[in-house]
């Protein structure tokens, strides 16, 4: 029998989830807003009920082995106006890590992922006045009130996703398509991030808690020249690479952030990653675009022309390249952080593909610790099937298939395999 290859102790396996995909009536936000006002096919309503539903669903990732979920807080229920925090909110989801805490799951809670609140996004979202300010004094708020049953924290989930589809492509709210602005919120999101760490830790601080660990979750791509052979495409991919995959958390790290054009800008706190959060899904390719500064990112593609049949590819046409994890993971490992895979998942109608994709990815995770990456958790995207942004709630990247006539629950059989991988903490 072939040799399994054993995870570290203490590995953290589950299954993540954000609020705006699966909790339901989020009404008071920027997505609803845009989602009432016919902008996007299918809106959200009452996505899984999780936020009835929460036990239930916990209590069977639980019968899948799972010791971690992460899941995020819905900012537009705790805060719903500015300075005034919802009592109810803060108590529901008290509740929420208490019953992960009952079943010995270790809870990973984003605060922000995507979502804005509807005061919030009218100021301007993350280029309102003070926005950093705001953001800083929820994560304190939120530390204060669920910090001493919570360790790791996310500030915000994949800042460049965020970015390019709410500032350059004007897909998602705010709908701004200017550089400019762009630049504006990277630099404000840098520094939401770094007072949210600084305020987190001196609530733990001050109440003599244990010690917490704060990171964000990058969004990663595994990027690939058009051309190999070009030098200008490999450029512009080299370029791609280090402004999606690393700009975020060299940023962070150093406490400078170095955007092309602007002034060297200096955050207000450096080393502000306890450890670096990953999502990873899929590769692209790069062509060189120009020398501009913003062109010089090159333009984008999901395949090469002829091998759109030959390649495997997901529900939404990204390709599945279980390889780009290992180079993303190797790209990192001389961080000397410990490195938690947020996100990693496929949407797909068979669920077959799904146990490949699973086994295929993780082969890679177990290849890049051999090869020492210090990867300490792994977390599948998703735990249930949910409303995926534009894309509504046709894709289907759930262990759990979800009936959202009756709100009924199906374990799917990749969940099984994986419950039996996190049993044997090895592939
Ligand atoms: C990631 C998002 C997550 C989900 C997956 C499929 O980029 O963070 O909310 O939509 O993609």
């Amino acid at each position: 029998m072939e040799n399994k290859f054993k995870f570290p102790d203490n590995f953290l396996w589950g299954a993540a989830t954000s609020s705006h995909q699966v909790e339901g009536d989020n009404i008071n936000n920027d997505w609803w807003k845009w989602e009432s006002e016919g902008k996007f096919g299918e809106p959200s309503g009452k996505a899984c009920n999780q936020y009835d539903l929460f036990k239930r669903d916990f209590k069977l990732a639980k019968s899948l082995n799972h010791n971690t979920h992460r899941f995020s807080l819905e900012w537009s229920r705790i805060e719903p106006r500015e300075g005034k925090f919802d009592r109810q909110a803060l108590a529901h989801y008290k509740e929420v890590i208490r019953e992960l805490r009952q079943h010995g799951i270790e809870p990973i809670v984003t605060l922000n992922h995507f979502t804005l609140p509807l005061w919030f996004y009218e100021k301007g979202g993350w280029i309102g006045k003070g926005s950093e300010y705001n953001f800083a004094a929820f994560a304190e708020k939120v530390a204060e009130e669920l910090g001493e049953s919570v360790t790791y924290w996310l500030t915000v989930n994949e800042p460049v996703g965020n970015l390019n589809n709410g500032y350059i492509t004007g897909a998602w709210p705010p709908g701004r398509r200017s550089v400019k602005e762009a630049v504006r919120a990277v630099i404000t999101i840098l520094r939401a991030h770094c007072l949210a760490y600084r305020a987190i830790h001196r609530v733990y601080n001050e109440k003599r808690w244990h010690t917490p660990k704060v990171s964000m979750a990058q969004l990663t791509v595994y990027y690939t020249p058009f051309h190999p052979n070009s030098k200008l495409d490999r450029l512009s991919a080299g370029f791609r690479h280090y402004y999606v995959n690393k700009f975020f958390i060299n940023s962070l790290i150093s406490g400078w952030c170095a955007v092309p054009g602007m002034p060297l800008t200096r955050l207000p706190q450096k080393n502000s990653l306890d450890f670096i959060g990953l999502n990873y899904y899929s590769r692209n390719y790069v062509r060189f675009a120009g020398f501009s500064p913003f062109k010089i990112l090159g333009k984008e593609f999901s395949t090469l022309p002829g091998q759109e049949k030959s390649v495997k590819k997901n529900c939404l046409n990204w390709e599945i390249y279980p390889e780009g994890l290992y180079k993303i993971l190797m790209e990192f490992a001389p961080y000397k952080l410990p490195i938690l895979i947020t996100e990693n998942g496929i949407c797909t109608n068979d669920d077959n593909e799904r146990i490949d994709f699973i086994e295929a990815h993780l082969k890679e995770v177990a290849r890049a610790v051999k090869d020492g990456a210090q990867v300490s958790g792994y977390l599948y995207w998703s735990l249930l099937d949910n409303f995926e942004w534009t894309n509504g709630y046709r894709p289907k990247f759930g262990l759990i298939e979800v009936d959202y006539a009756t709100q009924r629950r199906t374990v799917r059989p990749s969940a099984r395999i994986y419950a039996d991988i996190i049993k044997n903490n090895a592939i």
